[in-house]
């Protein structure tokens, strides 16, 4: 948690863009896994953390702007809770520790707003993504048309999206951790052992921190398939690895995504260090033009180029290089977005909406297969942070679709990708801070040259 101050800031500049109504935030409950008191590992609302820091279920806040104030909604412990969860402090306490002086039952807030509902306040809140609090907000709010705020979605994407100093450091911390958790799976890595293996060391690494991962793990040698949890696979000989994982900061929740792309072997095959070294160039090349004012939209799509001038000298691609990033021809190979925000989240903000995130009413979002997945295209600012992750694969279910229709024939060579179908994938990330002149990539360096990678192996 940070200091009191922070949060009062944080909430004051909020306050700030609004003229009158109220705010609404409703932090996350416990969840079932199967039953109601078999729960999965409790995760606070983000906003909620970012505003209100407290890191446990069954709280809600208001900051009221016609009466200047803010109220922490929770309920005390009974005995009985204290018999089953130990003693907990008083919800006074609690507020105290970020800088709110006034709490009240739980079961005030629905009169709170209904008060407030009958003489036309504005009651602003934020999309809800459980259904338990769809549920009690319709309850509160005394209608099943929920319409979340615009002008509060717009709000706290602009002041969330700028990272200050003592975020970044969180940030980094999380970071110094993912490394090790990359560099032991890299090293562990060898024929015969499980996907599942390596996975459980990897999140024995984040969870022994007091951490825990910031989205499930990708770990696979079926990099091709994205979002690929499953971890049932043996290694073996001439296979490439994929990591996809990172950890969360240790109580503060904020993320990090990584992403390394290793051999089996100790060593790459010429031909996994021909595709390898094209996305590295393409990640390298993002990293060094990020700079405030550059669109993201135009990093993605110096990444396509870079990927199809690779796989042009390679004779998998072929005429205007510019030509068949416009036409989209490169998605066959890099068929998601170059990178996201990061943050508390690791799509940050994405529960607000990934358009309001990524595009910001600047640019129109594009309906073509590969681009339609870049989730953030706007102008980078000073204090965004940015995964840089592009990516190369050959989907064999993809390609096979696409010579048959002949799509983009001018600028694929199909009949060059037979000996690349069992190839599966190559993906390099890093998160990056957008700074006054330029960029900085956060954390300690993870290897991800060949010669460092093959270092460890
Ligand atoms: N780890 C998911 C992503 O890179 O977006
Ligand atoms: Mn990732
Ligand atoms: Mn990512």
């Amino acid at each position: 948690m940070f200091p009191a101050n922070t949060y009062q800031e944080r909430r004051a500049a909020l306050a700030g863009k609004f003229d009158n109504g109220l705010l609404l935030f409703v932090g996350n409950e416990d969840s079932p896994m199967n039953c109601a008191d078999n729960i999965y590992r409790f995760r606070q609302d983000s906003s909620f953390l970012y505003y209100f820091g407290l890191d446990q279920p069954h709280l809600a806040a208001l900051i009221d702007i016609d009466e200047q104030k803010t109220i922490l909604f929770g309920d005390e412990l009974t005995i009985d809770h204290v018999v089953w969860m130990g003693p907990q402090p008083a919800l006074s306490d609690q507020a105290a520790k970020v800088g709110i002086s006034e709490t009240r039952p739980y079961a005030e807030l629905g009169k709170y707003l209904e008060k407030a509902r009958s003489s036309s306040r504005a009651v602003h809140f934020t999309p809800p993504y459980r259904g338990a609090d769809i549920l009690k907000l319709r309850e509160w709010l005394g209608t099943t048309d929920l319409e979340p705020s615009d002008q509060l979605v717009k709000a706290i994407v602009e002041q969330r999206l700028v990272k200050s100093p003592e975020e970044i450091r969180q940030m980094e911390i999380a970071l110094a951790i993912t490394r090790q958790m990359h560099i032991t799976a890299i090293k562990e890595s060898r024929p015969g052992i499980k996907e599942a293996q390596l996975a459980g060391q990897v999140e024995g690494i984040a969870l022994a921190t007091e951490g825990q991962l910031a989205y499930p793990a990708i770990l696979t040698v079926n990099g091709q398939t994205l979002h690929n949890h499953h971890h049932g696979n043996v290694l073996q000989s001439g296979q490439l690895v994929l990591g996809d994982f990172g950890t969360e900061a240790p109580h503060t929740h904020y993320a990090s995504d990584i992403t390394r792309t290793w051999p089996v072997d100790k060593t790459f095959t010429s031909q996994q260090k021909e595709i390898y070294q094209i996305v590295l160039d393409a990640e390298m090349a993002v990293i060094e033009a990020l700079k405030p004012g550059v669109r993201f939209l135009d990093m993605h799509l110096l990444a396509a180029k870079i990927i199809t001038e690779g796989l042009q000298k390679l004779g998998l691609m072929k005429g205007d290089a510019d030509a068949a990033v416009e036409a989209g021809a490169y998605a066959l190979f890099f068929p998601h977005g170059l990178g996201h925000a990061i943050g508390l989240d690791v799509h940050d903000m994405e529960d607000l909406g990934e358009n309001h995130v990524g595009y910001a009413g600047e640019l129109e979002r594009s309906t073509q297969f590969g681009l339609k997945s870049l989730r953030f295209a706007r102008a980078v600012q000073p204090g965004h942070v940015l995964t840089v992750e592009p990516g190369l694969y050959f989907i064999p279910e993809l390609i096979e679709q696409w010579q048959k229709e002949q799509r983009h024939a001018d600028y694929i060579n199909y009949d060059k990708l037979q000996p690349y179908l069992n190839f599966s994938g190559v993906r390099i990330e890093d998160n990056v801070l957008i700074t006054e002149d330029g960029h900085r990539v956060l954390g300690p360096a993870i290897p991800k040259t060949i010669e460092e990678v093959e270092a460890l192996r």
